[in-house]
């Protein structure tokens, strides 16, 4: 007899009894997804404004996706850095043809956080400088480095108050640098503190202010990047030079995987041994990669996140934050009652830091009829 997977769930039990209580969770045991919705045990469908927390960009278990990484696990699903692997070279060469031209080289690894440490990293050694400059409400993930430039305190309180030489300035505001500082790094759109959205002058501010004193742009693009704003990158959206970006989330549609992508003059400096991870860029991790790059493309994802963005603003009556399909309604007062009430009519949406602020974080290929329902649902709640 073959095992199935559903023999193998079982009766599992409570979640609370075997995982650590890290997490607030939503009252819903989801069990499947199927483009821009997903359906609970229980049999119930909603639609997935909250898209998994920013990652199903090309919407759940996309019928591509799922035939090229099954097509990859029956060939090969693990081999190390340490050889030449096809996939592998394919899924680097498509994600540095999608990015900005001066970005040539690319790190995989396997989360957001990952990402950004070896972005960091590579910036203290490119410079040989300790400082980084970070912004006030930023979030760049749970490890020690990342958290170490993150801003909240309800992210940090265990980490090392000195660890990694970091300075906040105001969010929106050009900080002048000195000498000591290796890199600035910020989210174009500061989604987790309410979809704050950087504008023009900030940016290219900064991109001057690093170019003053030799420190390297970083932009964190866990959540901007594979067209999410409406243009390939945030990078492109402002049209902005970084020295590097960082990308995780929906880059391989759901399987996880970290981006570090280098400008040339960056890349040149790296050699053997000054970063690595048994994962990153792993075979099946590559055709996900790849296969989530090949749907953005044929299915004109990109533009049909601007298009998002404009029937969306064109649906609320009230401010609009972000770019694309990465969204904030903004209400005047906390959102959490409508979240909640939202869920019970077959909707998730997410909240942020700023309790006023609603995240939209769709899949790109979302219906628009989706768009009408949260509009009209919205306007029933009064
Ligand atoms: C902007 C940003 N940076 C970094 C991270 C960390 O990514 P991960 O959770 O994959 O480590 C997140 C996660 O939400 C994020 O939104």
């Amino acid at each position: 007899m073959t095992i199935t997977l559903d023999e193998l769930i079982g009766q599992p039990g409570n979640e609370a009894d075997w995982q650590l209580a890290t997490y607030a969770k939503l009252p819903l045991d989801i069990v499947r997804g199927e483009g821009s919705r997903v359906q609970t045990a229980d049999g119930r469908w909603f639609w997935d404004w909250y898209g998994g927390h920013a990652v199903a960009l090309i919407g759940h278990s996309h019928p591509t996706w799922r035939r090229i990484v099954a097509e990859q696990a029956e060939r090969l699903v693990f081999y190390s850095n340490v050889v030449y692997c096809p996939v592998r070279t394919a899924a680097c060469r498509a994600i540095v043809e999608f990015a900005p031209a001066n970005l040539s080289r690319v790190f995989l690894s396997n989360s957001g956080a990952e990402a950004n440490e070896a972005a960091l990293k590579l910036a203290r050694h490119h410079t040989g400088k300790p400082e980084i400059v970070a912004f006030e409400g930023s979030f760049h993930g749970r490890t020690l480095g990342a958290l170490a430039v993150t801003h909240s305190e309800k992210y940090r309180r265990y980490a090392l108050p000195e660890y990694g030489h970091t300075r906040f300035a105001p969010w929106g505001e050009v900080p002048s640098l000195d000498e000591n500082v290796a890199a600035v790094i910020l989210e174009p759109v500061q989604s987790m503190a309410g979809m704050r959205t950087a504008t023009s002058a900030f940016l290219h501010g900064l991109r001057a202010e690093c170019d003053r004193v030799g420190a390297l742009l970083i932009l964190d693009e866990v959540q901007t990047a594979w067209g999410r704003l409406g243009k390939n990158f945030a990078a492109d959206f402002w049209n902005v030079r970084a020295d590097i970006v960082t990308s995780a989330k929906s880059a391989a549609g759901g399987f996880p995987v970290g981006v570090t992508l280098v400008d040339d003059g960056v890349a040149r400096g790296v050699k053997s041994g000054d970063q690595g991870t048994t994962f990153g860029a792993g075979p099946l991790a590559s055709a996900a990669l790849l296969a989530t790059q090949y749907v953005i493309r044929e299915e004109g994802l990109v533009a049909r996140a601007a298009e998002i963005e404009r029937r969306v603003r064109a649906a609320f009556p009230g401010e609009v934050r972000g770019h694309g399909a990465l969204l904030g309604l903004v209400f005047p007062d906390a959102v959490a009652p409508r979240v909640a009430a939202l869920r019970d009519r077959g909707i998730l949406t997410g909240g942020s830091d700023d309790p006023r602020v609603m995240r939209l974080m769709p899949p790109l290929n979302l219906p628009f009829e989706a768009i009408d329902e949260l509009a009209s649902t919205l306007r029933s709640l009064g």
